[in-house]
């Protein structure tokens, strides 16, 4: 089967072609196709994305990447099967641009459209193995960690069809908080890769901040987080040090790097430890933009060595940030594979898991 995924939640344009091959080892996903259009350019003076300019942004793009990823990966629309199209959670002008493009393109070539959402899309992209070219599957129950720029949440999964949210933030996403930290240093948007840059050189370096940043929610007997106090500190510490020093300086920058990027992976792993021991899950899966964090990832994967009887999964780098390959790969799992009863072809900015 041949599938034609498209995403347009927030500031990514992307469409891929894959094709599915059901082997009795489980299923595998092929990317014949996969085009990623970054606006970051275009959002980066703002300081964050702009809803109605990313809406402006795909509608003058999904026709150009569209061409593209057909051209890259020798194929024709009439040689797909399904168009899966991500209708939420996002921002609804971006979605609905998706979505209108997938519905016009299903009418003109009398190809069914289907919807798909896309935090179930980062959790299925641990799914697809561009570079090794095999596939994985999943031994379940498994805890997913969806860390992105818009959400931090702990799904229990007992199977593809039974997913219940354990925990969630309060506040700012994890990427968001990223972000915003960066932004307070004027470091460019977005943050995470920055800061990581920074903290990165502060551990070469041994260099450490005077204080010790908050580790929010950490005896909290939930699997709730919450960013913004961290983020705050972070504001109160440059603001004090801007009175006592004036301008703050390449060093202090990395030492504030260093220790939030240390304080939010503490407490990322912390509940999720939790979460693994009251659920005991075979499969754990981290999925969404801030794995792409090496420290992160790293901690992450440490964990098949404390948890002797428990497998790691992250994706691949490619796949860890907005794509459209994992919402072809989500869309085929949840709504072919499984059956499950298919969504609205309508924007729903909220969309949740479960
Ligand atoms: O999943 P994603 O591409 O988009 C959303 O669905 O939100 O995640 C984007 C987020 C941004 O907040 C970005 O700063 C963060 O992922 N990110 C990182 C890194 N690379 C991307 N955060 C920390 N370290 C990184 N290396
Ligand atoms: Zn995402």
């Amino acid at each position: 089967m041949k599938i034609l995924a498209i995403e347009t939640s927030c500031d990514e344009t992307a469409i891929s072609v894959l094709e599915i091959t059901k082997k009795d080892t489980g299923t595998k996903f092929d990317v014949l196709g996969s085009v990623v259009h970054s606006q970051i350019d275009v959002h980066k003076e703002f300081g964050g994305v702009v809803p109605n300019l990313a809406r402006r942004e795909h509608e003058k793009n999904l026709p150009l990447v569209l061409e593209k990823v057909l051209r890259d990966s020798k194929e024709e629309l009439k040689n797909i099967d399904k168009i899966i199209v991500t209708v939420g959670p996002g921002l609804e002008p971006a979605l609905w641009t998706g979505i209108l493009f997938a519905q016009k393109l299903g009418e003109e070539n009398n190809i069914e459209v289907i919807g798909a959402n896309h935090m179930e899309g980062h959790i299925a992209s641990v799914l697809v193995n561009v570079e090794k070219d095999t596939h994985t599957s999943i031994d379940f129950p498994a805890i997913a960690l969806l860390i992105s720029g818009g959400h931090t949440e702990l799904i229990h999964m007992k199977d593809w069809q039974t997913k219940e949210k354990i925990g969630e933030t309060r506040d700012d996403a994890v990427g968001e908080a990223f972000d915003k930290v960066a932004r307070m240093m004027d470091l460019p948007y977005p943050g995470g890769p920055e800061i990581s840059k920074l903290a990165e050189e502060g551990r070469i370096q041994n260099m450490k901040l005077d204080i010790d940043l908050p580790r929010p929610m950490i005896h909290s007997k939930d699997f709730d987080f919450s960013f913004s106090g961290l983020k705050t500190a972070v504001l109160y510490y440059i603001r004090d040090t801007k009175e006592k020093s004036g301008e703050l300086s390449k060093e202090t920058k990395i030492m504030i790097a260093r220790e939030f990027e240390d304080a939010v992976i503490e407490t990322l792993l912390h509940k999720t430890k939790k979460a693994i021991e009251k659920y005991v899950p075979k499969t754990l899966i981290i999925g969404g933009g801030v794995i792409a964090n090496k420290k992160l990832k790293e901690n992450f994967i440490n964990l098949e060595k404390y948890y002797s009887d428990i497998k790691v999964i992250v994706p691949e780098k490619s796949l860890a940030t907005d794509n459209a390959t994992m919402i072809g790969v989500t869309g085929y799992i949840e709504f072919i594979e499984n059956k499950k009863e298919r969504l609205p072809l309508k924007a729903n900015g909220n969309l949740s898991i479960g």
